[in-house]
């Protein structure tokens, strides 16, 4: 059996990006578009009720919803840094009270500054090798920064604060910022590297308050209810008219390291198990079973012929994302639609399509599969190669279309 589908240019958004409309407040991988949700929710004429993200990361569905008019929505995902920005996007805030606590933290972290004890008494925060990735210098002034930061007594208004200072973390260490993943500069440029930390973060600030003011906070209007959490969706029975996401297209290690980008906000933040958020999102736990029951089970099978390995890591994917899916279904009112937008990526020469893999699963939850499009991947900060085989340079492109399946429970 196969799920139709059907290229839609409209969904391609050729030269647009995310910032074209809604400009994040902080750099995150594998972002979706909110275009593709407004138009997926037109052409549904949804224009109300209740929505669910459950893989929200930094909140485009939201921004797609509220431009529709939908007033409940539901987001999780289990990065706290995924979190923090959606968060920070979609709280409605005093405006003046944000403007006076701009003005306090300077006044309050230059009076602090002022004695010298205050910097010596600070307690450095609990980040494993943080002299591998920081010198004594910037810890103590990071540190400095993130203590003036606690004092906002707001904690909504103290999160809008802590994302330049989550990505002041990153651009002040020794990584190389042009990466997802970590890797540390070489050491001749460490020896030059010496950023002006509270430069780098005000000036970040500045960028933070006016987005949000300019862009997010008008949509948020007063009967707008909008609650997000850090933790693996939960399901609440006949409940939502819609459900609008981007999963991963597989697991962490091998396709986006969601937790390693995030790693130093989380760390920073006190999120004491910052390093082990890779192995807690989906496809995180690999064992050694095949994936069965499912038309994706011949591709698993073509890649174990190849390598065990890779086969279990894989399996592990689709057997996460068909638990999520069982709980998603039952959440979702009768005539209520399901919106996945996904890519089928390659493992070991192996196209998987996760596409069909969803249609196939919402269609055995009691949903029937409307129509998936097929539209170009052009504006997705990921990569779209990697090397499926062991020979060094031979590089294959896993993802250059994007699918967006759309299911309705009957
Ligand atoms: C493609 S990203 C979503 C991007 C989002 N649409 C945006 O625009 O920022 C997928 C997200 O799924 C999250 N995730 C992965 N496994 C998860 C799980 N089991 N439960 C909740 N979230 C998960 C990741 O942390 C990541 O933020």
């Amino acid at each position: 059996m196969t799920y139709k589908v059907e290229r839609n240019t409209k969904y391609d958004f050729t030269g647009q990006s995310y910032s074209t409309k809604y400009p994040n407040l902080h750099r995150y991988p594998a972002t979706m578009i909110p275009q593709i949700g407004i138009e997926i929710l037109k052409e549904l004429d949804i224009k109300n009720g209740s929505m669910l993200d459950p893989y929200c990361g930094s909140g485009s569905s939201f921004a797609s919803g509220l431009e529709v008019g939908i007033n409940e929505m539901f987001g999780f995902d289990i990065n706290p840094f995924a979190v923090l920005i959606s968060k920070a996007k979609f709280t409605k805030l005093d405006l003046e009270t944000v403007n006076k606590e701009n003005q306090n933290i300077r006044n309050n972290l230059y009076e602090f500054l002022k004695i010298e004890d205050n910097l010596n008494n600070l307690k450095p925060p609990k980040i494993k090798n943080i002299e591998f990735w920081y010198s004594t210098e910037i810890i103590k002034n990071l540190t400095a920064l993130k203590h003036v930061l606690y004092q906002i007594k707001d904690e909504n208004i103290r999160r809008l604060f802590l994302i330049p200072f989550a990505e002041t973390v990153r651009e002040c260490s020794y990584t190389r910022n042009s990466e997802f993943k970590l890797f540390r500069m070489k050491p001749e440029e460490i020896s030059k590297f010496n950023p002006d930390i509270f430069g780098v973060y005000f000036s970040k600030l500045k960028k933070v308050i006016e987005t949000y003011q300019y862009v997010y906070y008008p949509k948020l209007k007063e009967n707008v209810n909008i609650s997000i959490e850090y933790k693996k969706f939960e399901p609440k029975k006949d409940y939502f008219d819609v459900v609008l996401t981007s999963p991963p297209y597989g697991d962490s290690k091998t396709t986006v390291a969601y937790g390693q980008f995030s790693n130093f906000a989380n760390e920073w933040l006190e999120i004491d198990y910052a390093r082990q958020i890779d192995n807690l999102l989906m496809g995180g736990k690999v064992e050694k079973k095949l994936y069965k029951n499912s038309l994706i089970s011949d591709y698993i099978n073509e890649i174990y012929k190849d390598n065990e390995k890779r086969s279990y890591e894989v399996s592990a994917f689709y057997r996460d994302l068909d638990a999520s899916i069982n709980k998603v279904s039952k959440s979702v009112k009768k005539n209520g639609f399901s919106v996945y937008v996904v890519g089928n990526r390659t493992v070991k020469n192996v196209m998987l399509p996760t596409d069909q893999f969803i249609a196939e699963k919402f269609e055995n939850n009691g949903f029937k599969h409307i129509i998936t499009y097929e539209r170009l991947l052009s504006n997705k900060t990921m990569p779209s190669k990697n090397s499926p085989t062991n020979i060094t340079g031979a590089k294959v492109n896993t993802m250059l279309m994007e699918y967006i399946v759309i299911c309705q429970k009957k």
